[in-house]
């Protein structure tokens, strides 16, 4: 009797147990609040719309916006911004409707609020994640001061393919680094206080492999087998979970012939079971809807699907709004689907501090305090210069003389409206300071002769399309020839020239995938006329994308890569042009030498039929007219000095399952300035269950020498770093040789092996 009693109360203390466990993680307020919630109003908080009149990042905007507000119909908006507006939006909801739930109020924030740096693919080559944090904690503190506490960012996706435009706005191609940047930003963006008035909610994007649409082609299929898209595109994302980031995004591809949006293995079985996440899952711009054109069935049938496949926020295309109480009526979904996905949106606006003071980001005196700060000005140039790649240096062309005379050519040299780059929608073009002030700024003693040289492209076809957002492609009145002649003339006349080449801002971004990803013919010609005049020329090239510069390569140039540098675009180009700052980034995307090499990316495979490397082999995996090798290796970038890697050592020969292991190498500043140098280590799993990577990246170090300066740097491989998914899809490390290679790229020779027991 004793013995059942004791069991019984062991039971029922089993029982409280558990319930407690279930419900510990449910916030009291939320659930008090859906207590009270009808179905309408559920459905509502579901509902994320944009009132449009700013820069449209879609193409439809949301009608009668503020009825719906107060009608209780609407969860969130983005696309508004400013205290006072935002404080007039919360007034609609808090004021007009039954339960006065504020709503939340996103925005991109993709490279800075409206102090813009450089695009996120130009961040990336930095390599440096304290610098990344701090650019993301800037632009939240701008963003949060002018109202806005949910930010679409950061966008994780892996890309190797540069045809695709949204390569821009991601951190390249491989999961380590990428995993480690999703880390910083989300990092930068939440802090560890969500309801702080400067931090925001990050969202973390485009779940999953939106990066890999096939032929490059924005919002294309995407077929990719699990062992591919666990080992190379997925890390990233999870990272940013593991981080804590408060919400995803769903992408616009299918995965598995099923589109995000409505993908359960997604958005459930991946998301919440295997990777735990609890935050909320939005769509994107009306891809609920676009199930439709995918081919999933009418508004009410894609929207059930996207409930049940666990999505909690419609962005823009109301289906929720509009369907989901037939569906329910029709029994196709539960009322318990619709309270889980309001449970989310609700506790993200608690986490928020919105359910306490629903105006606590609207403080009117803060944007004058916060935004465009000569601090956040002087980050802002700090990020440009560290996100430059200086991909060759010809004769040592750079840096020049601050006396020089200087012809100063090129499409982009004095263009404003191209210096912040794509998805920069609350920056302001008018603001950024150009090459040509910035060479006047940082060197006043130059002699410098400036002429535009070439239209961006004489395509007004092309033109039409990218200007958009305003005019990013100015096709001159002059003819092509005259424009050229006058820059032959003014390179004539000078010591050294200065051509700033490339791409429009939006030939990259949303929506603006190419074929052709070479320099456009006009400027093409110019810098061919340009170096006939036996002049030393160095290029300054902006681009939002790895390009295919197989000619200009060959010259005898220098070759200053900058993406798109932000608002600061002049002065941090003159800054390393002039040597005030000595570069240091190093590409984080293969360059391919043409089109026909794509995707390349440095983690490849071995084949059964491994091509030598010197020349072509028939029956082995080689082209007929190409090379396989890149134009240009990931982690590519050079410095005005020059470093020697020498004795590389292994704390240990053999390591254990669950141990780590030291990886130390002497590094030499060997030329005539100081420098920062990325050291860089890439694995080999020399043998494995499944077709191991020839070499993958598992660890960088960022240094400073002074010249002349040797430093001995080391780097830690843990246990994780030598683990994959196997067929199974589990996260193992196998027995067996492990090869090392550190160096300045990923060509790094210097090497050694060791062995797991
Ligand atoms: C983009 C998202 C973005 C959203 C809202 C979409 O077109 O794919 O990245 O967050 O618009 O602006």
């Amino acid at each position: 009797m004793l013995r059942k009693n004791h069991s019984a109360i062991l039971v029922s203390f089993f029982f409280t147990a558990c319930l407690w466990a279930q419900q510990k993680d449910k916030i009291p307020e939320v659930e008090a609040l859906l207590e009270k919630m009808t179905l309408e109003e559920k459905i509502g908080q579901l509902n994320l719309l944009t009132p449009g009149g700013g820069v449209a990042t879609g193409s439809v905007v949301s009608k009668n916006v503020e009825e719906k507000i107060k009608a209780g119909k609407v969860g969130g908006l983005f696309g508004v911004a400013g205290p006072d507006r935002v404080r007039m939006a919360q007034e609609l909801a808090v004021n007009d409707t039954r339960l006065k739930i504020p709503l939340l109020i996103g925005s991109d924030v993709i490279h800075g609020y409206k102090t813009t740096y450089p695009i996120p693919l130009g961040l990336s080559c930095s390599w440096d994640m304290d610098l990344t944090e701090q650019a993301a904690r800037m632009a939240a503190k701008e963003a949060t001061a002018d109202g806005i506490m949910w930010n679409f960012s950061p966008m994780v996706d892996i890309a190797r393919d540069p045809r695709w435009g949204r390569i821009a706005e991601g951190a390249g191609e491989d999961p380590y680094l990428g995993s480690a940047v999703a880390k910083a930003m989300v990092k930068g963006y939440q802090q560890n206080d969500l309801a702080a008035p400067n931090t925001m909610l990050a969202c973390v994007k485009h779940l999953v492999l939106y990066g890999a649409a096939e032929a490059g082609r924005d919002y294309h299929s995407v077929d990719m087998s699990r062992v591919k898209m666990f080992n190379q595109y997925l890390p990233p994302y999870q990272a940013a979970i593991d981080a804590g980031v408060a919400s995803a995004m769903s992408s616009f591809n299918d995965i598995d012939a099923i589109p995000a949006s409505g993908n359960k293995w997604l958005l459930t079985d991946l998301l919440r079971d295997r990777w735990n996440f609890d935050g909320f899952v939005v769509s994107d711009y009306t891809s609920v809807n676009e199930m439709i054109a995918h081919g999933l069935g009418d508004l009410q049938a894609v929207s059930a699907l996207a409930l049940k496949a666990g999505l909690d926020m419609d962005m823009v295309g109301e289906g929720f709004l509009t369907t989901l109480k037939k569906s329910l009526e029709e029994g196709k979904i539960t009322e318990e689907e619709i309270t889980v996905a309001c449970r989310r949106v609700l506790e993200a606006k608690y986490l928020s501090g919105l359910l306490d003071d629903p105006y606590r980001y609207s403080d009117e005196s803060r944007p004058e305090k916060d935004i465009l700060t000569e601090e956040n000005r002087a980050l802002a140039r700090k990020l440009a210069t560290r996100s430059f790649v200086l991909l060759k240096n010809h004769n040592q062309i750079l840096p020049l003389k601050k006396e020089a005379k200087i012809a100063l050519v090129g499409p982009l040299a004095d263009s404003r409206n191209n210096m912040l780059g794509t998805w920069a929608p609350t920056g302001d073009t008018k603001l950024a300071v150009t090459i040509l002030e910035g060479f006047k700024n940082v060197a006043p003693d130059a002699t410098i002769s400036h002429a535009k040289g070439a239209n961006i492209s004489d395509d007004p076809e092309i033109a039409k399309k990218v200007n958009v957002f305003g005019s990013r492609i100015e096709i001159d009145e002059r003819s092509p020839e005259t424009l050229l002649q006058e820059a032959v003339e003014a390179a004539k006349a000078s010591d050294v020239v200065v051509a700033v080449v490339g791409e429009a801002t939006e030939m990259s971004g949303e929506a603006a995938s190419r074929t052709d990803i070479s320099i456009p013919e006009s400027q093409k010609k110019l810098i061919r006329a340009l170096v006939e005049t036996g002049k030393p020329v160095a290029l300054v090239l902006m681009s939002g994308r790895p390009l295919t510069i197989p000619e200009e390569f060959e010259m005898p140039v220098a070759i200053l890569q900058v993406w798109h540098p932000g608002v600061e675009a002049g002065n941090a180009i003159a800054d390393v042009v002039f040597g005030d700052y000595n570069p240091s980034g190093k590409l984080t995307t293969t360059w391919p030498r043409s089109v026909g090499q794509i995707p390349i990316y440095h983690s490849v495979k071995n084949t059964g039929r491994p091509a030598p490397e010197d020349r072509f082999q028939k029956f082995k995996s080689n082209y007929l007219d190409s090379e396989n090798t890149p134009l240009i290796p990931f982690g590519h970038g050079l410095s005005y000095t020059t470093f020697e890697y020498s004795d590389i050592k292994l704390s240990n020969s053999e390591i254990s399952q669950g141990e780590s292991i030291e990886v130390t190498i002497t590094l030499k500043n060997t030329g005539n300035v100081d420098g920062e140098e990325v050291v860089q280590l890439y694995l080999q799993d020399v043998v494995r269950s499944i077709t191991p990577p020839k070499r993958q990246l598992k660890g960088f170090n960022k240094v400073m020498l002074k010249k002349g300066e040797s430093k001995q740097v080391s780097i830690t491989l843990s246990d994780d770093d030598l683990k994959f998914y196997n067929s199974d899809l589990e996260f193992v490390s196998e027995p067996g040789e492990f090869k090392v290679y550190v160096g300045t790229d990923s060509n790094a020779t210097l090497s050694q092996s060791f062995t797991l027991k």
